[in-house]
């Protein structure tokens, strides 16, 4: 295996690796693309091609500013996290059934009146291709196979108000891609070579559905404040977490991903550069949000009819 470059960047230096992937790749501008690609994927959903990868020339001397301990055990951390896709898939497919079945097939594909997936939806197919490409990550790196321990998927819990339902596991789906998205660029700032691109890869798609599934949340719940939600995430991420009832998946879910990447071991460097990565991604996600008008998310997601009873909803 080849060895670490001994360059250890500071704050500042890191800050500034990380502000041009920030600048690239959450401009207003794409964004916007990737939210209005959404109607022509209900029409004919197509996955999006990744570029070709030379897997054969990763090597340790492609991460920078991170410990090649520390790089691996987030790797092993993220593919826990993504592993279950099938049942991440399938759950908010439920969830979704009766609100939106176009976003419903987006995310869960086609099952048949028993239930019996017969297509899975782009989000799965698209998701998929994460574990196995971060698995090759770390066998070209160590020369072992990591061991998988996929986390344990909430299970689809109806209760008598499929709204709030929606609404509770809506938030916990943002949330995971929002992370998933400020991790991918965080470490794309820590790599070069080839393993930059395989992570370019992976933060594409992450900014794909996170956008989406925004754009959705806004859609379904105009009356709830997007702010808030990132106000929540903006404090979580700088480490102030306060449990509700109402918050516990979404903070959870953060919470939780912070404990799987082995954040302890991290120094505090690595600790401030993502807090900054979550902090100044979230500022560009919000600027974006203010364009969410009522009147342009119908032309991607239809008439909202039901949205008094929406707000009824969230309210009981
Ligand atoms: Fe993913
Ligand atoms: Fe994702």
């Amino acid at each position: 295996m080849t060895s670490q470059p001994s360059f250890k960047p500071t704050y500042l230096e890191m800050q500034r690796r990380i502000n041009p992937f920030i600048d690239r790749y959450l401009a207003k501008e794409q964004l916007r693309d990737r939210l209005e690609d959404l109607p022509a994927q209900f029409e004919t959903p197509h996955v999006r091609a990744w570029k070709p990868i030379d897997w054969q020339t990763i090597s340790s001397e492609q991460v920078i500013g991170l410990d090649l301990d520390v790089f691996l055990a987030i790797l092993k951390g993220a593919m826990d996290t993504e592993a279950p896709i099938r049942h991440y898939t399938q759950t908010s497919r439920k969830y979704l059934e009766q609100l939106h079945p176009n976003m419903a097939r987006f995310v869960g594909g086609t099952v048949s009146d028993d239930g019996a997936l017969l297509e899975p939806g782009l989000w799965e197919k698209e998701e998929r291709q994460h574990t196995p490409a971060l698995l090759k990550i770390y066998t070209h790196l160590t020369g072992e196979k990591a061991v998988l321990n996929p986390h344990q998927v909430r299970a689809y819990q109806p209760s008598d108000n499929p709204y709030q339902d929606l609404y509770r596991h809506g938030l916990h789906r943002i949330a995971t891609e929002y992370g998933a998205t400020c991790l991918y660029l965080w470490l794309m700032a820590h790599t070069t070579g080839t393993i930059q691109a395989v992570l370019e890869e992976l933060l594409k798609d992450e900014i794909n559905h996170m956008t989406k599934f925004w754009g959705f949340g806004v859609w379904a719940y105009p009356e709830t404040s997007l702010m808030r939600v990132g106000q929540i995430l903006l404090h979580t991420a700088k480490g102030k977490v306060r449990y509700s009832r109402d918050r516990s998946s979404l903070l959870g879910t953060l919470h939780r991903m912070t404990q799987v990447l082995a954040w302890q071991s991290w120094t505090w460097t690595n600790r401030a550069t993502f807090t900054y990565t979550c902090a100044r991604s979230l500022h560009r996600i919000s600027q974006w949000n203010t364009n969410l008008t009522p009147d342009y998310l119908q032309t991607l997601f239809g008439a909202q009819q039901n949205r008094n009873d929406h707000s009824y909803a969230l309210r009981r």
